[in-house]
């Protein structure tokens, strides 16, 4: 039965190249799913072949038999003018046996390409919107953004979530994209850094209110931040504000998150990057428009943007921090004992070092930490050998998780917009230099934002009443 239609299919070679392309891609997909299904763990590359690239080749395949039929009829049909006699066309008679079978084997064949397809589909689809395909097919390209993704409040929200957009519009564009990113990395001419801000991103204002309510009034927020010296103690100061959030009440909105309220609409003119901010236009409801300018000229490629919460919040997922700010938090959280002296300098001294590798930044700290305590405290080197370690040990992770130089990513590659303690951050607008023609200013006072209770003090007084 087979080998009548096995005969009309390969009369001509596109065809034949077809029928073994699509053979082969069929029968390797059906395997490697079988060989998943009785529990063997396949790589992640040999998954992204199959589910990837088979049905590529297997659509393909598919694709170039008829193809090559309707080549072979014109061909036919040439000999035919040409003088030379028709060659009969096929009787499909289903009183002959053989012709049932050919169509109930055709049938059959018909299903089962359809349900391999659906499957591979399936599973590539669920293949090319999980976390390890984007953070780690590309291991080395993605690995600053997918490190820090792991550590911020959104690790359990997948990639895909924030930059691709539900629905097949957006899953088409994110493929198209994802096929320019391939080539690059198959020729390895990514840029190093990966350019940040994304100019394509999912509108933010659509993703992030998914999750969190726009209209929620958090009000004032009491912060408490610890600070440690650079001495021999390594002395504990804390700094308190009460940062003035805001939010949505009623009709109006007030506080940090007035500037996403509804009615409030800022735009800016910047560079590309963002960080230089030229003119920033404040519309009214009641339509009136608010223009505030620095002195500078705009470079010709700047752009305006309409402000949303990636204005300030740029960074809720790729969280990099300062050597600073993370010894602090080390320190504060325990992961280094702060009774080591001095730990805060030769914190800060080894982590701002340049290495090569991961690999090479934690031997070195490691050995660098070791023999600091041994040659100038040799008591602590001996006696807390293990807090010693543990602090070396800590500093490495702290370097891992922020510097990533085969990505030419290093401390402040990416500054992080709220505040102004890593970057200008909000002083890129509020720093008295945005004025109107009537002098008017983008406040830079420090209670327009927090009202700060306590700077870098040992024991703020207003602590001792809830303490
Ligand atoms: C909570 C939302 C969110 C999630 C989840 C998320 N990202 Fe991002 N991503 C962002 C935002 C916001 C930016 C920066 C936008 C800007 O400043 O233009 C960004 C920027 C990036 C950049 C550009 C470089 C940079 O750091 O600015 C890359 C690359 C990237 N993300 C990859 C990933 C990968 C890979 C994952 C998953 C491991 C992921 N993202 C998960 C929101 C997210
Ligand atoms: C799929 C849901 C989801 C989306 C989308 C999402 N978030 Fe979140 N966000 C969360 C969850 C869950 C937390 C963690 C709450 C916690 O740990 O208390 C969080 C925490 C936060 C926090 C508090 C961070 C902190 O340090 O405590 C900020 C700020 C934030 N998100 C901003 C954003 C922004 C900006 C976006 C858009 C780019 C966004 N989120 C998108 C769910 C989401
Ligand atoms: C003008 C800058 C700015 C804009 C715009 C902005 N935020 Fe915030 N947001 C802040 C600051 C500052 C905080 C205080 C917490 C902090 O320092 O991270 C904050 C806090 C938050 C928190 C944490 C609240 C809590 O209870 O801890 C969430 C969630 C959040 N913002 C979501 C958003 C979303 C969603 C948008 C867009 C609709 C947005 N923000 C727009 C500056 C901004
Ligand atoms: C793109 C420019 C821009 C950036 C960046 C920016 N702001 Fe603003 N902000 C404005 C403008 C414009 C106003 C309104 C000034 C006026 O009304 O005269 C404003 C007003 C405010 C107000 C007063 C709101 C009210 O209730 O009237 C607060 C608070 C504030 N900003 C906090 C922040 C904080 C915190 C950040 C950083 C996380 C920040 N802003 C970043 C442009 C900006
Ligand atoms: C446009 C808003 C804005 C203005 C103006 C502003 N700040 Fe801040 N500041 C912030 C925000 C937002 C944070 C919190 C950042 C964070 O969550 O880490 C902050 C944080 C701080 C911190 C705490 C840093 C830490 O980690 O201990 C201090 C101290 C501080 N500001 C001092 C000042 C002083 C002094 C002024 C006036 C000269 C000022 N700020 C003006 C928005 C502002």
């Amino acid at each position: 039965m087979v080998k009548p239609l096995f005969a009309a299919l390969t009369r001509n070679f596109l065809s034949l190249a077809g029928v073994l392309l699509a053979g082969f891609a069929g029968v390797l997909l059906v395997l490697i799913t079988l060989i998943g299904t009785l529990g063997v763990k396949l790589g992640s590359f040999i998954s992204i072949l199959a589910y990837l690239l088979l049905p590529a080749v297997l659509v393909m395949g598919l694709l170039l038999i008829p193809i090559g039929l309707w080549l072979q009829r014109r061909r036919e049909r040439a000999a035919v003018a040409s003088g030379g006699s028709a060659p009969p066309l096929p009787v499909i008679d289903l009183n002959r046996p053989t012709t049932r079978g050919v169509l109930v084997v055709a049938v059959l064949l018909a299903l089962a390409i359809v349900v391999i397809l659906a499957g591979a589909g399936y599973k590539s689809v669920e293949i090319l919107e999980s976390t390890e395909f984007c953070g780690q097919a590309c291991h080395t390209v993605m690995q600053p953004e997918a490190t820090a993704h792991a550590r911020s409040p959104h690790a359990n929200i997948a990639c895909v979530h924030c930059h691709v957009g539900p629905g097949a519009s957006w899953f088409v564009k994110s493929k198209i994209n994802g096929l320019k990113q391939l080539v690059d990395v198959t020729f390895n001419s990514y840029p190093r850094p990966m350019p940040t801000p994304l100019h394509d991103l999912r509108p933010a204002r659509e993703v992030c209110e998914e999750c969190h309510w726009p209209a929620k009034f958090i009000g004032d927020q009491l912060v408490v931040r610890s600070h440690f010296g650079e001495d021999e103690p390594n002395s504990r100061t804390k700094s308190v504000l009460m940062l003035h959030v805001g939010g949505q009440v009623g009709k109006a909105a007030n506080g940090i998150h007035w500037h996403v309220g509804s009615g409030t609409s800022v735009r800016y003119l910047s560079d590309r990057s963002r960080e230089t901010i030229y003119t920033v236009e404040l519309a009214g409801s009641d339509g009136t428009v608010k223009t505030f300018k620095t002195a500078a000229t705009p470079p010709v490629d700047a752009q305006w943007r309409t402000m949303d919460c990636i204005d300030c919040h740029n960074r809720p997922s790729h969280v990099y921090r300062d050597p600073g700010l993370e010894v602090d938090a080390a320190l504060a959280d325990g992961r280094i004992d702060t009774s080591l002296p001095y730990i805060k300098r030769e914190a800060l001294r080894l982590l701002k070092t340049d290495y090569a590798s991961e690999a090479q930044a934690r031997a070195t700290i490691l050995k660098e930490i070791d023999a600091f305590y041994r040659a100038q405290y040799p008591a602590v080197s001996s006696e807390r050998a293990s807090a010693v370690t543990q602090a070396g040990k800590a500093l490495g992770d702290i370097w891992a998780w922020n510097v990533f130089p085969q990505m030419k990513v290093t401390w402040n590659t990416y500054p992080n917009h709220i505040g102004h303690q890593q970057s200008p951050g909000c002083l890129r607008c509020h720093d008295n230099k945005h004025v109107t023609e009537t002098g008017a200013k983008i406040s830079k006072k420090c209670d327009v934002c927090h009202n700060v209770v306590a700077e870098n003090e040992a024991a703020p007084e207003v602590l001792k009443a809830l303490e």
